[in-house]
């Protein structure tokens, strides 16, 4: 079937973090709210009327994640990415930062450090420290318009601090993000082989965040973490979803695949008690990634149509802000420091004369002053009004 991804639908009153959250978080109704990751697009047909048929059966018990989806998850991961994977591997949870906070608690120990890649995703930093650990920052190098990584400084966090050369480093894990959000850069194979050579050879292990993985921008091409080498999946926590892909983050539902039957046992031991995915969640993972597939195409396409909108907007009328080019995810990383404003000016200009919710780029932390996060995951005539009134805003100054 044909989607339409032009057509504009009111998410008000839905309950919506985006959209019902808006006057709390910004301070007032009248701004485009354009900062967590999530779409102003329906799911795909066969996601609802897989949950409507569920629904329609009056008895909603303790469930099981059912072998077909566990399948569709092998299938993907090798249809997709080349991937093989065991079903036994699999281990579900109702979101991947509960995952990544299981994955920590059951690695480390308190006192414990944890690598992060500044900038980036901003909910790292709270389940890092909540883990009792501290956060060890490799900052990534913007060059051009391009973001690298640093291996040098990735080394040197594991040198032991000054006056205590006999201790071991305490990094103990790696937070890959991959595709990184917010820069939205597709890590490439030799990147993640020195990133793994050197987890392994320093005793860290990597929990690599793929949520992203399926959100790729034309002729890109992801390589999960773990498929590099048998010695890598053994050294890492992946974490998938189809959350991201195909806008089901209300649901929660995550598969964390882990190799490593030793880290595995500890994962699951850690997590005991935790709640894993609903009923819900179980079924539109299984419908989503059966059948999903002809509506993420289309989406995409569109999806592509309106980071070219974007750019071009950008570079022709609104010339002091560059944007970062993706590779992949719906997250655009403006660099707004040609603006010339520190990071409450640009807040507020944003909010008050743009009327934009955006997600401020000091939050995402070291690299993150001056930038500004904006989803473009909507209908072209929301992101064309959202980007006419950042043109209008910055005429003014
Ligand atoms: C990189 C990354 N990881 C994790 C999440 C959140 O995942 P979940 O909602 O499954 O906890 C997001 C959401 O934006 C994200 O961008």
């Amino acid at each position: 079937m044909k989607y339409d991804f032009d057509r504009v639908h009111s998410r008000l009153n839905t309950a919506s973090v985006k959209w019902d959250a808006t006057e709390d978080i910004f301070g007032s109704k009248d701004v485009i709210p354009m900062w967590v990751a999530d779409m102003d697009f329906p799911t795909a047909k066969p996601i609802t009327e897989a949950l409507e048929k569920r629904a329609a059966h009056p008895f909603y018990g303790y469930t099981l994640p059912s072998k077909c989806l566990i399948e569709s998850i092998v299938e993907r991961m090798h249809k997709k990415f080349g991937w093989k994977i065991e079903p036994e591997w699999i281990v579900f949870t109702a979101g991947v930062i509960p995952a990544i906070s299981t994955a920590l608690d059951a690695i480390t120990h308190p006192g414990d450090e944890v690598i992060l890649q500044e900038p980036v995703y901003y909910p790292f930093f709270p389940v890092v420290k909540q883990s009792g650990c501290q956060v060890a920052t490799n900052r990534l190098k913007l060059t051009g318009n391009r973001y690298e990584m640093d291996f040098e400084d990735l080394k040197a966090r594991f040198a032991p601090k000054t006056g205590m050369r006999n201790y071991p480093s305490r990094v103990k894990a790696i937070v890959l993000c991959n595709p990184h959000n917010p820069i939205g850069r597709l890590w490439e194979r030799p990147e993640l082989e020195r990133l793994g050579e050197i987890a392994i050879h320093r005793g860290a292990v990597v929990i690599s965040d793929e949520i992203h993985c399926e959100l790729l921008y034309r002729g890109c091409r992801h390589t999960p973490f773990a498929a590099i080498s048998k010695e890598f999946e053994q050294n890492c926590i992946v974490c998938m979803a189809p959350s991201k892909t195909f806008n089901l983050p209300g649901l929660h539902a995550s598969s964390i695949i882990i190799p490593n039957k030793k880290l595995r046992d500890a994962f699951q031991q850690t997590g005991t008690g935790m709640p894993g995915p609903n009923l819900f969640g179980y079924t539109a993972m299984e419908a989503a990634y059966r059948h999903g597939d002809e509506w993420l195409e289309q989406m995409l396409e569109y999806l592509e149509g309106n980071l070219q909108f974007a750019l071009d907007f950008f570079r022709q009328k609104v010339p002091k802000i560059t944007v970062i080019q993706p590779q992949a995810t719906y997250l655009l990383w403006l660099d707004c420091r040609g603006l010339g404003m520190d990071n409450m000016a640009l807040r507020e200009f944003m909010r008050k004369k743009a009327r934009l919710g955006l997600d401020d780029g000091f939050l995402f932390g070291k690299g993150g002053s001056g930038f500004q996060r904006m989803n473009i995951a909507c209908p072209r005539p929301i992101l064309k009004e959202a980007l006419e009134r950042l043109e209008k805003a910055a005429s003014t100054l």
